[in-house]
């Protein structure tokens, strides 16, 4: 059989499904839950009582805005908040708000992989908060960071919230930490959010709620497969399994087959084959502690410089400088 090759394919997506699902074990990307009806799910995640990251974080910086402000600002006077996987910005509009309130000079520039989710904020962020500047920019983390090279004349404040981070392996989150490091100065700082260790109970409740929410976004994997590649799945055939690891702290979803089958994806000319109860991997979902923070952020050339955390110390938002030895 001729092995196809990475230039067979017209997108970065058709590459990475036949990849993935032409090895063993089978895995796909989290980063393809995102198309319309994968925002809208995950909007409905996050309004989920289970899933306590997004009203954690909400706390923290509704708490803490004015300090983190005032990091922010300490002896800057241009100010580009840099937002990194923007969403819908709920959370964000807690600290432009208050900045705004201040008088501060700043811009802000969201960056998502959704050209939908960033219509919709920079509607929103103009209707409520007309006096912020904003200027949007669709794409992957990866092509984003060469253009944050070029944005230069401001102190960059680099966001990153949600726990998003959290969707990397340990040696993938120093990789894109290093990256951002690299195009960072001196003055620059970078503020991320990292979903804390607790209760196995209570994570694996976070990933596995009774309503099927969680299960939808998970196969919307396969909804998007079956609509931009000409796939047969049946979403039905398959069942969402989540396991956390308290050693590791690692939360994994799978979508495992509940009976033999072949799925037939036209645009790829392949056809794909699961024995019962073979799975496919799709989504890591990490958990942190100060050490391992502190860990990833000496490989990545950063210094931890502050550390925000909600009520019960379940999340923590770090803010992270510019090693300079
Ligand atoms: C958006 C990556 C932070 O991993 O917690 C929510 C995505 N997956 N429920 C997470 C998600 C299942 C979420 N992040």
């Amino acid at each position: 059989m001729q092995e196809k090759t990475a230039t067979t394919f017209k997108t970065q997506f058709a590459t990475e499904v036949y990849d993935g699902l032409t090895t063993y074990p089978k895995h796909l990307s989290s980063k393809y839950f995102y198309d319309e009806r994968g925002d809208r799910l995950f909007q409905q995640i996050m309004e989920m009582p289970e899933y306590y990251l997004t009203n954690a974080e909400f706390d923290i910086l509704s708490t803490h805005k004015e300090t983190i402000v005032d990091q922010f600002v300490e002896g800057a006077d241009q100010i580009n908040i840099i937002e990194l996987g923007a969403g819908d910005g709920k959370k964000t509009k807690i600290l432009l708000e208050h900045m705004a309130g201040r008088k501060i000079s700043f811009k802000y520039t969201p960056i998502d992989i959704s050209r939908n989710a960033l219509d919709s904020l920079e509607m929103s962020i103009q209707n409520e908060l007309p006096d912020v500047v904003v200027s949007t920019r669709q794409g992957t983390y990866f092509e984003v960071l060469k253009h944050l090279s070029t944005l230069n004349g401001s102190r960059k404040v680099i966001l990153f919230l949600g726990s998003n981070i959290g969707n990397l392996l340990h040696p993938d989150a120093v990789d894109f930490l290093s990256r951002l490091q690299h195009v960072m100065t001196d003055d620059d700082l970078l503020f991320v959010g990292f979903d804390q260790k607790k209760d196995p109970q209570r994570i694996l409740d976070a990933y596995n709620d009774a309503t099927g929410i969680t299960e939808a976004f998970n196969k919307n994997i396969l909804h998007r497969i079956n609509n931009e590649l000409g796939g047969n799945f049946n979403p039905d055939h398959f069942k969402h399994w989540e396991v956390y690891d308290p050693e590791t702290g690692t939360a994994k979803s799978f979508l495992v087959s509940r009976k033999l089958q072949t799925v037939r994806i036209e645009s790829l000319d392949l056809e794909v084959s699961f024995n019962p109860w073979e799975t496919i991997h799709t989504e890591i979902s990490q958990k942190y502690d100060d050490g391992i923070v502190h860990w990833l952020a000496g490989k990545a050339g950063l210094i931890v410089s502050a550390i925000f955390s909600n009520q019960d110390k379940g999340y923590k938002d770090y803010i992270f400088k510019k090693d300079i030895k």
